[in-house]
C-alpha cells in the first residue's frame, strides 16, 4: 500500500480532528503517502484533496469540527458519483480510503467497498446511533455539552419557579437525550424508543409542582413525534395545567460544534490508529469501533443502512427514575 485517502462525512462531530491526525500520522510512519479529501463524498467526485504531512495535523487534536470540511452528499448516492470517485482515486495512485462519520458516511463506505475498492470506516457520530459500535467519536463530547445546558436551566428554573422542555439532536436515535437526561436528573425524558405524550409531560409536570419543586426539566430527542413545538402548543390552550411557567430550549447544532472532551480525543486516536493498521493488515471493508473496551471490526455490509436502538437497560433506568 503506497497511498491512502482519508474523508469525514456526514455531520461533523467533536474528534474528528483528532481521528485525522491519528490515521495520517500512523500512515506516515508506514511510509504511506496521505490524501486529504475536502468535504466528503462530494469532495472526492470533484477530486478536491491535498496532500497531508504529519505538521498539517498538529495542533487540531483539541479543535471541534473537520479541518477537511464535511458534507452529505446526494451525488455519490447515484451510480455514475461513485464512479468519478473511483476514477480520482485511481488516476491519484490511491490504494484505500478511510471514512470518518455516521449512520450515512458507512453506508457510502459500504457502497464503495461493494464496488471492489478498499475501504475501511471510524465509527463518528454524535448520535451514537451506529451498530459495530458501543461508542461513536464525538458522542461523549455532545452529552457533557447538553449536560451543562441542563444544569444552567435548572438553576435558572429553580429561581423562576420553571420548567424547562429541552431538545437535543439525535435524528432517530434518543441516546443524546437518554444520556444527558439520566446525568442531569430530568424529570422527564422523551426519546422515540419510549416517547411520552404531551398528557403525560403535564401530569409529570404538575406532580413535581405539587410535590414542591421549584424548577423540571424534560429532555426531548428531535427524533420524536410529540415535539417540542406541538408540546408548547397543547400547553398552550391551559397554561396553568403544569403549574411551573413554562420555557423552551432547542439545543440543535451548539453541541456539535464543542472541542472534544479526552474520552473522544482518546477514542478517536485508538479508532484512527486501528483503522490504518486493519488496512495494513489487508483488511478492509469493516467498521472500527470499540466493543467492550476492545476495538474491533465489523463487516460494513452489516452495518450498512441500519439505525442502532438505545439499550433496553437504558430505558428500564428511565423508566425506574420517573418518579
Ligand atoms: O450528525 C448527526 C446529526 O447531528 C443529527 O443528530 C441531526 O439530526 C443531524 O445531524 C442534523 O444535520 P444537519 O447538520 O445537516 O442539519
Amino acid at each position: 500500500m503506497k497511498a491512502i485517502a482519508i474523508l469525514t462525512s456526514g455531520g461533523d462531530a467533536p474528534g474528528m480532528n483528532a481521528a485525522i491526525r491519528a490515521v495520517t500520522r500512523s500512515a506516515l510512519n508506514r511510509d504511506i503517502a496521505v490524501f486529504g479529501v475536502r468535504e466528503g463524498w462530494q469532495g472526492l467526485i470533484d477530486d478536491r484533496m491535498t496532500r497531508l504531512n504529519a505538521r498539517d495535523v498538529g495542533g487540531i487534536i483539541q479543535i471541534g469540527g473537520t479541518f477537511l470540511g464535511s458534507a452529505r452528499s446526494k451525488e455519490f448516492r447515484e451510480e455514475s458519483g461513485r464512479s468519478k470517485a473511483l476514477r480520482n482515486l485511481a488516476t491519484r495512485g490511491i490504494d484505500a480510503l478511510v471514512v470518518i462519520g455516521g449512520n450515512g458516511s458507512q453506508t457510502g463506505s459500504a457502497a464503495l467497498h461493494g464496488l471492489g475498492f478498499p475501504v475501511v470506516g471510524v465509527a463518528s457520530t454524535i448520535d451514537n446511533d451506529l451498530f459495530g459500535t458501543d461508542v461513536t467519536i464525538g458522542c461523549d463530547t455532545a452529552i457533557n455539552v447538553t449536560l451543562e445546558a441542563i444544569d444552567n436551566l435548572r438553576t435558572t428554573g429553580s429561581s423562576h419557579t420553571r420548567a424547562f422542555l429541552v431538545e437535543t439532536m439525535g435524528r432517530n436515535c434518543g441516546y443524546l437525550a437518554m444520556m444527558a437526561g439520566l446525568a442531569g436528573g430530568a424529570e422527564v425524558i422523551s426519546t422515540p424508543e419510549l416517547e411520552v405524550s404531551a398528557f403525560e409531560i403535564a401530569e409529570r409536570l404538575r406532580a413535581a409542582y405539587d410535590r414542591g419543586k421549584t424548577h423540571a426539566i424534560v429532555v426531548i430527542a428531535e427524533g420524536v413525534k410529540e415535539n417540542v413545538a406541538r408540546i408548547l402548543a397543547h400547553f398552550e390552550k391551559d397554561r396553568d395545567m403544569v403549574g411551573f411557567e413554562l420555557r423552551a430550549t432547542v439545543l440543535g447544532h451548539v453541541v456539535r460544534g464543542a472541542p472534544p472532551t479526552a474520552f473522544d480525543r482518546l477514542l478517536a486516536t485508538r479508532l484512527g490508529v486501528a483503522a490504518l493498521t486493519s488496512l495494513a493488515e489487508g483488511v478492509s471493508g469493516v467498521l472500527v469501533g470499540e466493543q467492550r473496551g476492545e476495538i474491533t471490526r465489523t463487516p460494513l455490509a452489516e452495518i450498512a443502512g441500519r439505525t442502532k436502538p438505545i439499550s433496553t437497560s437504558l430505558i428500564d433506568l428511565a423508566r425506574v427514575l420517573a418518579q
